[in-house]
């Protein structure tokens, strides 16, 4: 990208799929002054954030907080409950499952990646990267596992690298269908906040999120939800752990602190987050993202382009992948709205390098700022040469108008306080 002389007029339309805007107001209570991480106010602001993330992850047992990114709370989940050499089941839905795979391979464990076996016209090197996890492959594979050599099914909920989301209940399902103890590791760092989530309901024993996405605030903060049985493989796990360790943080968020310094100020946003996220009602916060996902899909179809995810069943309500037509590099579509517009779209990753864009459609999001993003998105394809079978902008406004009602409208903390 070229370097600009001079600061842009407006603000910068940063519609990646996370880091995602930060309200106001979150940055405002970031921006108070750092205290004591063991004196008796940080205790109270400890177990008021404590209590509110179990609510937004919807479970009644323990979430780990890390001073991390996602990937930290990747490897807390696997370091906790698993030994050297332990075989993981994983599922190869895009690029951060392939990167977590990965990140276990490392570790010392054995990984098995399945996917989807199909094929696919649009984007034949990736055919599993437009579908969500098929939990009777994870079943079946676990039914022929009579030695019980698998130890953890970890799957991702919502794939930000490709917009598809996938049926974390069918997972538990299969897992129990197949009477197969292996514990159920869930990345949901691009869903949390923003796609409806059941950490207890759907019987996840570790849930790893970040803090960059639904929940609007600045990356560094990342989460292990647990599950009792979690905790109770946590205490043979073999793999050496030490500052990931969940004993001695647990013990010490019972009353408020951590055994290392956590990041004071991300916490006071944190907090602020949750209140806002929890006034609105977390019905409420998925309604909106489902509908101005729709916006977005009923954008992408009028300008005749496939989405990046071919199951309408599960697409993400966080992000919509868009599949430039073959020879038309996505990256300089990208380019051009960003010296042009000053707006930022996601890359292609990995396999679907210069095939798609990605549209953030999370967190601080509503109506105007969804329809000037679409508005960008067009102007910046008409700008690249893509054929376009229709105005895709005016094709959001419509459902936008058509499915409007007061209380369509995010409730704005800068008007309240
Ligand atoms: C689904 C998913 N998993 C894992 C990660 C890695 O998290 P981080 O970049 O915060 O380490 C990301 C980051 O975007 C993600 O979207």
């Amino acid at each position: 990208m070229p370097k600009l002389d001079f600061h842009p007029s407006g603000r910068h339309f940063l519609q990646i799929p996370g880091p995602s805007p930060v309200p106001d107001r979150v940055l405002r209570a970031i921006s108070l002054p750092t205290i004591d991480h063991r004196g008796p106010e940080f205790g109270a602001l400890g177990l008021k954030v404590l209590d509110g993330i179990r609510q937004v992850f919807k479970t009644r047992h323990p979430v780990a907080i890390y001073p991390a990114s996602g990937t930290g709370a990747w490897e807390a989940a696997l370091v906790n409950t698993l030994s050297p050499g332990d075989l993981v089941l994983m599922y190869e839905t895009g690029h951060f499952a392939s990167l977590w795979q990965k990140l276990a391979t490392r570790l010392g464990l054995q990984t098995e990646f399945i996917a989807w076996p199909g094929a696919d016209d649009h984007l034949p090197q990736a055919a599993s990267w437009r579908r969500g996890v098929q939990a009777d492959l994870i079943e079946a594979r676990l039914a022929k596992d009579v030695e019980r050599r698998i130890k953890a099914v970890c799957v991702v909920h919502n794939e930000t690298s490709t917009g598809v989301t996938s049926d974390i209940a069918a997972v538990r399902r299969a897992i129990d269908g197949a009477g197969h103890p292996a514990l159920l590791m869930v990345d949901t760092i691009s869903g949390l906040a923003s796609a409806d989530y059941r950490h207890d309901d759907w019987g996840v024993d570790v849930t790893i999120s970040g803090s960059q996405k639904g929940l609007m605030l600045p990356p560094g903060i990342s989460f292990n939800a647990l599950s009792p049985k979690a905790i109770e493989a946590s205490r043979s796990a073999k793999l050496p752990k030490a500052f990931w360790a969940w004993d001695e943080i647990v013990e010490m968020n019972k009353t408020g602190y951590w055994p290392y310094t956590p990041n004071t100020n991300l916490l006071y946003g944190l907090a602020e987050a949750i209140e806002m996220i929890l006034a609105e009602g977390l019905p409420n916060v998925f309604a909106r993202h489902q509908r101005l996902a729709a916006a977005c899909r009923a954008a992408v179809e009028a300008w005749g382009l496939p989405t990046q995810c071919a199951d309408p069943a599960v697409h993400s309500p966080v992000l919509t992948g868009v599949v430039t037509p073959k020879g038309v590099d996505a990256d300089r579509i990208r380019k051009l709205i960003y010296e042009h517009f000053n707006m930022s779209l996601g890359t292609g990753l990995g396999k679907l390098k210069g095939r798609m864009f990605r549209i953030g459609h999370l967190g601080d999001c509503n109506d105007l700022g969804l329809a000037a993003t679409l508005a960008g998105c067009e102007m910046g394809l008409k700008l690249a040469g893509v054929p376009l079978r229709g105005s895709g902008m005016l094709a959001a406004m419509e459902f936008l108008q058509s499915t409007a009602t007061p209380a369509a409208r995010h409730p704005d903390a800068h008007i309240s306080r």
